[in-house]
C-alpha cells in the first residue's frame, strides 16, 4: 500500500474528547480509523479492537466510555487510554490500539497511512 494522506476534518471543528471517523483503503483492504482530541493533543487509531480484530463502535462514531475517560470497545467492553491507546481493562489488557500518525496541516487534521500501517 502506498502512503496516503487523509484529511479528516477542520482542526478548529474538533472539540475536546470528540471523535471523528474516517476510512482508508479499498475493497477487502478497506479499514476504518478515528481521531480523538484530548488536552490539546490529537490521537488517531485504527478502529480495530486488539481482542478480536473488529470495529469498536456499535453506535456510529461512539468510541468513548460513558464517563468519556477511555476509548471503549462495544463488544466486550475493553477500555483503552485515549492518550497512547493502551488497554487498561478487558481481554486485551496490556496491548495498544494501532496508532496512526496525525498532524494539523493548514488548519486541517491529516492522518497519514502507509508503511504497513494498514496491516497488523
Ligand atoms: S472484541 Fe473488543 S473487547 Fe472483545
Amino acid at each position: 500500500m502506498q502512503t496516503s494522506r487523509i484529511v479528516v476534518c477542520k482542526a478548529d471543528s474538533l472539540r475536546e474528547k470528540q471523535t471523528v471517523k474516517f476510512a482508508f483503503g479499498a475493497g477487502k483492504e478497506r479499514k476504518e480509523g478515528f481521531v480523538v482530541a484530548l488536552a490539546g493533543n490529537l490521537y488517531a487509531y485504527r478502529n480495530e479492537c486488539r481482542h478480536i480484530p473488529m470495529t469498536m463502535d456499535w453506535v456510529e462514531n461512539r468510541f468513548l466510555s460513558r464517563d468519556h475517560r477511555h476509548i471503549q470497545c462495544a463488544t466486550h467492553g475493553a477500555l483503552y487510554e485515549i492518550a497512547g491507546g493502551l488497554c487498561v481493562s478487558g481481554p486485551p489488557t496490556g496491548q495498544h490500539l494501532h496508532a496512526l500518525p496525525v498532524s494539523i496541516e493548514n488548519g486541517e487534521v491529516v492522518v497519514t497511512i502507509g508503511d504497513g500501517q494498514d496491516q497488523d
